[in-house]
């Protein structure tokens, strides 16, 4: 996030496209191979796959961080390049999959008003955001702390008020939930379940995802697997298997109202 003045804009769903997205990183590791995925504005889409699948590199091309070396990514009718990187960063908000890289500021209220003091808010109208997006996700307690001497759970908690607080059109949460107790687990599925805005929720809680995400996509070796309805992928044991993804021990998708059987086909599921 630069420190830099803009005109605060309204908030709203907006369609994420991606189309033949490739990253290579320097050393040939291949972060994405040809990834192509549409989320419709104000879809909640989970991002499911194996370490090492693409997520966090796909989460970094959404806002602008890595650019496409080939193929592109839309945010409605805006294509995400140098010209409207400065719009991109105000419409989309990442949540880093590390809280450290996420907050600086002395306090965590300060962090929290940081991303809407860049619009020129009306000061009373940062403070409501800033109280507003911190009771959201149970954290109004750590208003005053110093954000790199909290607990990793507190941090992520703070770092996702921050990115609230500016009210993107997307939210793109790279595993919002790790480190976060269960009871702010839920807690924070009920308040992200809320919001009009297209989210896509990077996690390899499948339980979270489940409860959060209508749609899921299974991402592995940077190139989409599989798309539909989340019940019904988690409920292929195959795809699963092939995914290195594992329901929590215990957990019984068949005692889901509507959930279809494991052995249930996808009529569901989406070309993207
Ligand atoms: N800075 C880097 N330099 C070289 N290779 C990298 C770098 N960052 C990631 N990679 C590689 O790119 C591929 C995709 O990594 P990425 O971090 O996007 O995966 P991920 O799906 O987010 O995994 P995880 O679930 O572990 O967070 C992996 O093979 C990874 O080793
Ligand atoms: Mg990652």
């Amino acid at each position: 996030m630069t420190r830099r003045h803009a005109t605060p804009r309204p908030s709203n769903a907006a369609e994420v496209e991606i189309t033949d997205l490739s990253f290579l990183y320097p050393d040939g590791s291949i972060g994405l191979d040809g990834l192509t995925l549409r989320v419709p504005a104000g879809e909640r889409l989970a991002l499911l796959g194996p370490n090492g699948a693409g997520k966090t590199t796909l989460a970094q091309h959404l806002n602008g961080l890595k650019t496409a070396q080939r193929g592109s990514v839309r945010v409605d009718d805006m294509l995400i390049e140098t010209a409207t990187l400065p719009i991109i960063r105000q419409r989309v908000q990442l949540l880093f999959s590390s809280s450290d890289e996420q907050l600086f500021m002395p306090t965590v209220a300060e962090d929290v008003a940081f991303g809407p003091n860049n619009f020129d808010l009306d000061p009373e109208l940062v403070d409501e955001r800033v109280a507003s997006a911190l009771s959201a996700v149970g954290a109004s307690d750590l208003a005053g702390r110093v954000p790199h001497r909290l607990s990793t759970g507190e941090k992520r908690r703070a770092a996702l008020a921050g990115i609230l607080a500016i009210q993107p059109d997307v939210l793109v949460l790279d595993e919002p939930v790790a480190g976060l107790d269960p009871a702010g687990k839920r807690q924070l599925a009920q308040y992200l379940g809320q919001l009009g805005q297209t989210q896509i929720v990077i996690t390899h809680d499948l339980s979270f995802a489940l409860e959060l995400c209508p749609t899921a996509a299974i991402i592995n070796n940077g190139r989409l697997q599989a798309i539909g309805p989340t019940v019904e992928l988690l409920t292929d044991q195959e795809l699963l298997r092939q995914n290195s993804l594992d329901l929590p021990f215990g957990f019984r998708l068949d005692r889901l109202d509507g959930t279809p059987s494991a052995s249930a086909k996808r009529p569901g599921r989406r070309k993207s």
